[in-house]
This record gives C-alpha cells, sequence and structure tokens, in this order.
C-alpha cells in the first residue's frame, strides 16, 4: 500500500467504517452491467479496495463471483468476518496479486483513489480479459442540498482543505476522465442520485469515518465534533438526517 497516512487510515476504524458508511443504491449495479455490456451474474470480478466488504457484498448478491483485494491488515479481517464464503487476498491496485487475463470486471468502489493510474491502469488491463470492464465509483455528496453544502464547508475548514470545499467538487466528463487516468480508453460515466435517512450519531460516525477526518489530531477532531453536532441538532430536532448521495461511476472497456 503507499505509505499516504490518508490511505491507510481506514485500517484504524474498521468497525466505524462498517457500522456507519453508506451501501450503494441497486441502480449502480444496474449501471455497471449496462455499462460494461455483461450481467454480473456468473461474472468472474475483482473487487479492489473492498474495505470491509460493502460493495463485495452487492456483487456477490447479484450473483458475481468475487474476489476481494485489500492492502489493509484490519480491513481484509473485517471483510472475510462480514463474507466468510468470499476469497480476500491482501494485495494492491498498483500491483495485483492476481492472473492476468483472468477476469470479466475489476471494480473500485471509493479506493482508486488511493492508487496511482500509471500503475493501476496498466494491472488493471492486465488482468481483464478482452472486452471486460474496469468500474469505478464514488458516493459523492449531492452538494445541491443546502446544509450538506454548508457542512462541506466546516469539513473543509476543519481538514484545512483536505477535503475540498463543495464548490470545487464535481468536474465534467472530459475532467472525470483524465482525473482518473483514463484517457485514452472508451469510457462512459453515469451519475446517479439516491439518499438514505440515518440517525444523527450514524451519520457523525459516517463523517468521522473519513480519511481526512481521521488523520486529524485527536484534539481538534473532538473540537470540530462537539461543533458539528451543535449545529445539526439545531438543524434536526429528531436527530435524523437524509444523506442524498450521486454515485458517479465511471466504466471503461479493455480493448
Ligand atoms: C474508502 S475505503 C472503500 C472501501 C470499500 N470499497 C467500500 O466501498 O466501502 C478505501 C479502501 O481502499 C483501500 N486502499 C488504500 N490504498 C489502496 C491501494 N493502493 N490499492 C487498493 N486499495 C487501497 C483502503 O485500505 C480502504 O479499504
Amino acid at each position: 500500500m503507499t505509505a499516504d497516512p490518508r490511505a491507510r487510515s481506514f485500517d484504524t476504524a474498521t468497525a466505524q467504517y462498517a457500522s456507519s458508511r453508506p451501501s450503494y443504491p441497486p441502480a449502480l449495479l444496474d449501471a455497471v452491467e449496462e455499462l460494461s455490456g455483461r450481467r454480473l451474474a456468473g461474472a468472474r470480478v475483482a473487487d479492489v479496495g473492498a474495505g470491509t466488504g460493502i460493495a463485495t457484498a452487492l456483487l456477490c448478491a447479484r450473483g458475481a463471483e468475487v474476489v476481494a483485494v485489500e492492502p489493509g491488515a484490519a480491513m481484509a479481517r473485517r471483510c472475510r468476518e462480514a463474507l466468510p464464503g468470499v476469497p480476500v487476498v491482501r494485495g494492491d491496485g498498483n500491483a495485483l496479486p492476481l492472473a492476468g487475463s483472468s477476469l470479466d470486471l475489476v471494480t473500485y468502489a471509493q479506493s482508486w483513489q488511493w492508487t496511482d493510474p500509471a500503475r493501476s491502469v496498466p494491472e488493471a488491463l492486465r488482468v481483464l480479459r478482452p472486452g471486460g470492464a474496469l468500474a469505478i465509483w464514488w458516493n459523492t455528496t449531492a452538494f445541491d442540498v443546502p446544509w450538506l453544502r454548508a457542512q462541506r464547508e466546516r469539513i473543509a475548514r476543519a481538514t484545512c482543505g483536505t477535503e475540498q470545499p463543495a464548490h470545487r467538487v464535481r468536474p465534467g466528463d472530459a475532467d472525470a476522465v483524465r482525473l482518473a487516468g483514463l484517457t485514452g480508453l472508451r469510457v462512459v460515466r453515469r451519475l446517479l442520485r439516491w439518499s438514505r435517512t440515518v440517525s444523527l450519531d450514524v451519520h457523525l460516525a459516517n463523517i468521522g469515518s473519513r480519511s481526512a477526518v481521521l488523520v486529524l489530531d485527536e484534539d481538534r477532531r473532538r473540537a470540530f465534533f462537539a461543533d458539528e453536532r451543535a449545529v445539526l441538532r439545531a438543524g434536526f430536532p429528531d436527530d435524523v438526517v437524509e444523506e442524498t448521495y450521486v454515485v458517479d461511476v465511471l466504466v471503461a472497456l479493455r480493448p
């Protein structure tokens, strides 16, 4: 794994991650099937940066034969516990521990950004069979929702801009492809809006499981959450919030 403390930070908070992070909507799996031109049932899939197995579980539920690849020891352990029938291998997207031309699909759910595309793109293309697909996606926050936009500005301030302010977050299609390091490949993008309703505690734990917050020092983190809880309590007196997301998914086809 990279030496980047943010890429490694998830391993320090696996239980919090598993209990508070959002999953992904069924429309995402439908889009992956449509854009890759292949049903998930029976497909050979590597889910890379699998973490606690949130996306792995959804791929399995669609009938895919999934191997989970995860560099973090604690994350990999948690994934094995959650999905006992799924092979979980320790490994890195920059040097996949997988045979060449062996897979129909390689997926990265919220994890592509921790790889170096100069290495992870050729690696994905190496392990995919001809006509296979690389699918990468993120649950991005819907910044047209005013309270989420205001919260993102507070997070950006608390993390000194490590989490970007809302107005800098959504690139256009060409920039999204370029930023992902996928220039030169046939890539299709979809944006899929969805939401979930959770308690304030789950919402705050979710915010706290983000790498930019995990790497804050203890005093700063405690101060941020005390303020954040007070702001949200005032806006949501019943302690329930609706988190709105836009899944940003890019699917690249192997020639
Ligand atoms: C935000 S979590 C996403 C976990 C899971 N895919 C999900 O949807 O919840 C990012 C994951 O990427 C992993 N990761 C960090 N560096 C990586 C790398 N170079 N290659 C693959 N995965 C990496 C982390 O250990 C972590 O489990």
